[in-house]
């Protein structure tokens, strides 16, 4: 598999088939291209009409040339696609860059698996269709028709969009921000983003892996191949707004958006994210040229206390807040400044501070043991050169050895600012316009090394399962001709999973009713149990906190009569008597089945926390024990799991343990499990366990 995409992306000889000798069309930029990057390796151009395009031998079909072929990148229309694709199997070309549009994208599935069937068949692999093609800067190869290679630089781009593959690569000359590779997929028919991050994951040129992403075809591939990746991923996700809540039966389902769900995969994944299009640069060229920064520790020296006030703002809103050095780094650093300067951090030289200044206290302070990572700020001064200055950062930087930590400067100002800027990137070292920017990319590193320590953690797992027993509850429920489970039944598919559920029991008479409540103990719950009423509160369904034989009876009469008003004619199965669990922190635990990701777990406060502030946070499943504790910490409302106002923690442990089987639950039963909420679950002090009050289950429809 790697070697048909190595051949792809690295041939030794590559056609042009739908090749032209008219300028202004793909097939002759494309070859222009491929002449004028300096590939060294043979260029084939295919065109049954033409013998000689820009000075090349042209062939009729790639079955006409005599030596071998690596690759062919497509040109001709769409039409013709199948054939061209069959003729390029039949030589052998196992590597097809399809520019072709005209296929998925419009509407045309069929052609387009056609010609990916063709291609499995000679095990051709296919980049596209729709697409710009590739460029490669070690390589020498511009296998595209965007305009140039890219500016030279270690970070390797895959891009959904062709147009703005095309737009990276002409700006990254104006930012400043280098890539080796930009690669576009569009339709993603074979070789997706998974493919490319295992093959840039082995490329020797790549530092950083930064993608542009509209959607996945598989989701789980995609955590998969980031999971097992040893260099950093950033990517920039569009199209987060119209996903998911649409035609939800559960809250968790009318929880769930784009935004949440591919958030929480890029954390499993361990992807950094990046905000918007300039925050991708930005990164990107942190995380190419720099190493991750393994402690929380910031340091920023700067020349003016405006630049450092804005500096500390943005260290707290991306996760890096300050601290004040310890007294041996102030000392030190105080030999390089005026008496009203500052060595606490930031370190404020002062206006006054020149090249020297700069590097002294870059020189004195980068190896020191308490320093993470240095932000080095700079707001230009008639009486300072910018680009001195940037020399004497980076000279100082060079002296003090420092290898294993990283550093970013932001030089703030005019034209000079920007020729100095220039320097730092071009010498290994992130510049920005704004401290802000440069706090962000620091950040960037901060959550790369923070990524690595996660991935690093060893799984804990949870208990084994008794599927059988939950099949059964739906396999009879489905015999019923029904896609929503009961509460009961929901509790008994929850229960068979391990989780602790209130015990519940259906009472299909008054008398029964008083018989049940008895042996479970009062005061009791009593709930309506129909598959036509879900929303069970809202039919007046519900009474609790029952405390005798009468208050049974008066309650089932009630509920009976409440639910017939309610919806007439309901299917009444009865009414649950159940234990009425003592007080407990309510908290939702609920999944969906997303179309990317699959089974996805859901967890919040619960009552108002969820209704109103929709504080809840997802994982795709399965979700171990510590990324399950993980979760608890992600919410707004944590600090009342921790305990507030006196109150003992709760038991997060059991909850996690209850999120982790949850999720075993929902990955096991995925072809069953449509959506599914256990709303409320009481979360009792540290101890004391978990309970199940309500659940609901949705069932796929088969
Ligand atoms: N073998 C070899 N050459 C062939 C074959 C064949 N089987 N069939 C046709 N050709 C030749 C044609 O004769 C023609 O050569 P000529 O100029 O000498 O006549 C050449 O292939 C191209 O064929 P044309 O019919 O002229 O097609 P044209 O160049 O107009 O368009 C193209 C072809 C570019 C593939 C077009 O169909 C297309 O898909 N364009 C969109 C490309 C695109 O935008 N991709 C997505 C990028 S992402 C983004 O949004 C930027």
């Amino acid at each position: 598999m790697h070697e048909s995409i190595n051949r792809l992306m690295r041939p030794k000889a590559i056609a042009v088939v739908g090749a032209s000798a008219q300028p202004g069309k793909i097939g002759y930029t494309v070859v222009k291209n491929i002449i004028e990057s300096g590939y060294k390796g043979e260029v084939y151009p295919i065109n049954p009409s033409t013998p000689e395009i820009l000075g090349l031998k042209c062939y009729p079909s790639v079955l006409d040339v005599p030596g071998e072929i690596d690759a062919a990148v497509i040109t001709v229309p769409a039409k013709f696609t199948p054939e061209v694709v069959e003729s390029c199997g039949k030589k052998g070309i196992s590597g097809l860059v399809i520019i072709t549009s005209g296929f998925s994208e419009v509407g045309d599935r069929a052609l387009e698996d056609q010609i990916v069937q063709i291609a499995q068949h000679y095990g051709s692999r296919i980049l596209g269709p729709n697409i710009v093609g590739y460029l490669s800067n070690s390589d020498h190869l511009n296998a595209s028709f965007a305009p140039f290679l890219p500016l030279n630089g270690k970070a390797s781009l895959v891009s959904q969009s062709g147009a703005l593959l095309i737009a990276i690569d002409a700006s990254s000359y104006l930012r400043h921000v280098g890539f080796d590779k930009l690669v576009s997929i569009g339709n993603m028919s074979d070789i997706d983003f998974a493919d490319n991050i295992r093959w840039l994951n082995d490329d020797p040129n790549t530092t950083c892996i930064s993608l542009y992403i509209e959607g996945f075809k598989d989701g789980r591939a995609f955590i998969e191949a980031c999971q097992a990746a040893k260099k950093p991923i950033i990517a920039l996700k569009a199209g987060v707004s119209a996903h998911g809540a649409a035609a939800a039966a559960s809250h968790t389902g009318s929880l769930a958006g784009a935004v949440k769900v591919y958030g929480a995969a890029f954390q499993q994944a361990g992807v950094i994210q990046a905000t918007d299009l300039d925050n991708l640069f930005d990164r990107t060229l942190a995380l190419s040229m720099q190493p991750p920064m393994n402690g929380d520790n910031m340091l920023i020296i700067t020349n003016g206390g405006g630049v450092g006030v804005l500096a500390t703002d943005a260290a707290e809103k991306y996760g890096l807040p300050l601290k004040f050095t310890p007294n041996e780094l102030q000392a030190e650093m105080k030999k390089y400044m005026p008496d009203y300067g500052s060595a606490k951090n930031p370190i404020d030289m002062t206006g006054m501070a020149g090249n020297e200044w700069y590097g002294d206290t870059v020189r004195n302070s980068f190896g020191n043991s308490w320093v993470d990572g240095l932000c080095v700020l700079y707001c230009e001064t008639a009486i300072t050169n910018p680009l001195e200055i940037a020399k004497s950062i980076k000279q100082a930087v060079d002296d003090s050895g420092v290898t294993a930590k990283p550093i970013t400067c932001s030089f703030v100002g005019g034209e000079r600012s920007a020729e100095a800027m220039t320097f730092l990137v071009e010498n290994g070292i992130p510049a920005y316009g704004a401290p802000d920017h440069a706090v962000n990319a620091l950040g960037a590193l901060r959550e790369y090394a923070r990524m690595q320590e996660l991935m690093a953690e060893p799984i804990t797992s949870c208990p084994p399962v008794s599927r059988e027993r939950a099949l059964e509850v739906i396999d009879q429920a489905r015999a019923d001709g029904r896609n929503a489970l009961t509460e009961i039944e929901a509790k008994e598919v929850f229960a068979a999973y391990g989780l602790q559920v209130t015990s519940t029991v259906l009472a299909k008479t008054e008398a029964e009713a008083v018989k049940l409540a008895k042996e479970i103990g009062f005061p009791v719950v009593m709930k309506i149990v129909s598959p036509d009423i879900l929303h069970k509160s809202d039919a007046g369904g519900v009474k609790v906190n029952i405390k005798d034989e009468e208050g049974v009876r008066e309650a089932y009469r009630t509920i009976m009569t409440n639910s017939l008003k309610y919806k007439s004619g309901a299917n009444i199965h009865g009414i649950a008597v159940q234990e009425m669990a003592p007080w407990g922190t309510e908290v939702i635990l609920g999944s969906i089945n997303d179309p990317t990701f699959g089974p996805t777990i859901m967890f919040g406060l619960g009552g108002i926390f969820v209704e109103v502030l929709k504080d809840v946070t997802f994982r795709v499943a399965p979700v171990a024990t510590n990324q399950a504790l993980r979760m608890l910490t992600e919410i707004r409302g944590a600090p009342i799991l921790a305990g507030v106002r006196g109150e003992k923690p709760r038991d997060r442990e059991a909850l996690a343990n209850t999120i982790c089987m949850y999720s075993t639950m929902i990955l096991d039963l995925q072809d069953e499990i449509s959506e599914s909420d256990a709303n409320p679950v009481l979360v009792y002090e540290e101890g004391r366990g978990v309970k199940v009050v309500d659940a609901r289950i949705i069932l796929k429809k088969k």
